[in-house]
């Protein structure tokens, strides 16, 4: 699933929802927002003011050279304007970095909110989703969304704003004072400027988004390659997996390259503009004073307003740009919001009720792909309290039946319901709830032994983990760890045996206690003889559960109520193991293929 930039067709609903987005994290700190605002009005007036403080000073310094009598009164009026001067700089840095400060917290509030929107968002698709999504890639999208929504919070609210307001106000007071001629080139300049700021970096945004793509690439292949560390060692590819590693950071690279080339020629023409504009300006200034119709003060003056115009507007330049990236960013990760769910809750769906735990599958069809059935119209019953076994081989559907009653994929024709209840008319959360699952591959969170136990049911006491460890049969092996409950299980387990996951498994679904039990070849991992008492373990617990069991090992199963027996998406025989037996058929066959395993 490639996220592209669609550019300009979606670029207004875009803006609106950015809007929308950000209005009410906005709103969530009136008083900041009204205090940072105060501090903006304050330096801006500060920072305007100051040139004009500048030219008395300097008009006062050049009378005081023409009269030579130096009273009091002279030298007193220079000291006040220069440490009113000093004020006016200093006020107008202080207040900006308050205003800053102040604000600060309303942007990390937003990413804050944002991120962990995105988190829950990205946790509720579904499964499918997540088989195909990239890591890395993913990571990374997500990242430079939320930077750039902060991004865009600073700028857009403090930044864009005001520095256009303090371009007029320069330009007014420009005109006001000195005539039209300097007004008419500041505006020609900050008009050009803008165009052509905002044509280049239009142009340059494909640029941006390129060198953005490639970088999420390089990101998923780096931790595609990391996760499969021991795959790599095992076929000695370290050279192929740098090399494809590497292909993927020459792609940044050569998009790095045009970014960086297209924001030189950005830069330049920006600063070609100012030069010219500042060189005019300076020439007609420099004129003025020569004809005695403006003083030195007025020179300076001008100068001082012109580098605090242009250095605004070339903030304004970055700002934009960043914007503009930042957008694209933004944008990437409302694709993502803007995935939904192939499964979802009806509305108002209602809470499963688990009374008895009675499941029927009903004419059950389901394919993974339009081109490949994968179940045919299957149809079965578990009744309240049964232990029901499903074999079959590898690849017959098996694990899928679990996956559907779980609710990971619906059915595409029929239905399933627990105690007559359909399970997509069932919130996703209350069915889950009712459900333990040992699934076939364990993987565990890279922390405690204690913990990832502890997370089948995380307000459960240390006393009940520890009966949960005694019964999963684990006390045995974690009395030989010498840091016992505290070991660390590593990246998803890989710390431990596939036994020993399969114990955790069993274990944290042992305290969760559902009404409901699913076992996919629970205890494919284990020798026979710890397999033998987990089984004697099992089989107390679901006393009185419903419970579905996919066996690998039929002698595990030769106990259910009833053997279903699964060949390529359809069940091709049901009974319990002597009623198969004296069928011989498809299960007589596994069987007797079993035996002869066991006896070899
Ligand atoms: N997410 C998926 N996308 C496409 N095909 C899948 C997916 N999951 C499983 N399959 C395919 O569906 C078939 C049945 O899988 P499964 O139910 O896991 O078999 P098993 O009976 O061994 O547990 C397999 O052939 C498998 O390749
Ligand atoms: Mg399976």
């Amino acid at each position: 699933m490639r996220h592209t930039i669609q550019q300009s067709d979606s670029e207004n609903t875009l803006n609106w929802k950015i809007v929308q987005l950000i209005w009410p994290y906005l709103l969530e700190y009136k008083s900041r927002i009204v205090i940072a605002l105060a501090c903006l009005v304050l330096s801006k007036a500060a920072s305007v003011y100051g040139p004009f403080l500048l030219k008395y000073i300097v008009d006062a310094l050049s009378l005081e050279g023409v009269g030579q009598g130096r009273s009091q009164a002279l030298v007193l009026v220079p000291v006040g304007l220069v440490l009113a001067y000093g004020f006016a700089r200093f006020s107008m840095i202080i207040l900006g970095e308050i205003r800053d400060t102040v604000f600060g917290r309303v942007t990390e509030r937003a990413m804050r909110r944002v991120g962990l929107k995105v988190f829950v968002h990205v946790h509720s698709l579904d499964l499918d989703f997540h088989l195909n999504r990239r890591t890395g890639g993913l990571a990374r999208d997500i990242e430079r969304g939320t930077t750039g929504i902060s991004f865009l919070m600073r700028f857009f609210v403090f930044n864009i704003a005001p520095t256009l307001i303090e371009i007029g106000l320069v330009i007014g007071l420009l005109f006001y004072n000195y005539g039209i001629a300097f007004a008419a080139i500041t505006l020609t300049s900050v008009v050009l400027y803008i165009l052509f700021s905002i044509v280049t970096t239009d142009w340059r945004t494909r640029f941006v988004c390129e060198a953005n793509r490639a970088d999420s690439a390089a990101s998923t292949r780096a931790i595609d390659s990391l996760l499969n560390y021991e795959t790599v060692k095992y076929f000695t590819n370290e050279g192929y997996e740098s090399q494809l590693y590497d292909d993927a950071l020459a792609d940044w690279e050569s998009a790095r390259r045009k970014n960086r080339l297209s924001l030189l020629t950005l830069n330049s023409g920006q600063a070609l503009i100012i030069t010219v504009a500042m060189t005019m300006m300076m020439w007609l200034a420099a004129q003025r004073v020569t004809q005695g119709s403006m003083t030195i003060g007025d020179f300076v003056l001008i100068n001082a307003f012109m580098m605090q115009l242009f250095m605004p507007l070339n903030f304004l330049g970055f700002v934009y740009r960043e914007i503009k990236g930042s957008l694209a960013n933004i944008e990437n990760m409302f694709q993502l919001m803007d995935l939904s769910s192939k499964v979802k809750d009806v509305p108002e769906a209602s809470e499963l009720f688990v009374s008895q735990g009675h499941i029927q599958f009903d004419q059950v069809a389901f394919h993974y792909q339009p081109d490949r059935e994968i179940l045919k119209r299957i149809s079965f019953e578990i009744k309240p309290g049964e232990k029901v076994a499903v074999v079959g081989a590898s690849g017959a559907g098996k694990s899928t039946l679990v996956k559907l009653l779980f609710r990971f994929y619906d059915p595409t024709y029929g239905s399933i319901s627990i105690d007559g209840q359909a399970i997509d008319r069932v919130t996703q959360h209350s069915l889950r709830a009712a459900i333990g699952i040992v699934p076939q591959d364990t993987v565990l969170f890279n922390s405690t032994i204690f913990d990832n136990i502890r997370y089948g049911k995380p307000d459960a006491s240390d006393d009940e983990v520890h009966a949960a460890i005694r019964m999963a049969h684990l006390q045995h092996f974690i009395e030989q760890l010498p840091e016992g409950v505290d070991t660390l299980v590593g990246e998803r387990g890989l710390k431990l045996s596939g036994g020993e996951k399969q114990r955790v498994a069993i274990a944290r679904t042992l305290l969760k206690r559902p009404p409901v039990l699913l076992f996919d070849e629970a205890t494919s991992s284990l020798d026979s003889k710890s397999e033998r008492s987990i089984l004697a373990a099992l089989r107390e617990i679901s006393e009185g559960h419903t419970s579905l069991v996919i066996a690998h090992r039929l002698s595990t199963i030769v106990d259910a109520d009833r053997i279903i027996v699964l060949d390529q998406g359809a069940i091709v025989e049901q009974g319990t193991h002597e009623q198969l037996l004296a069928e011989s058929g498809h299960y007589a066959e596994l069987w007797s293929a079993q035996r002869k395993q066991n006896v070899q």
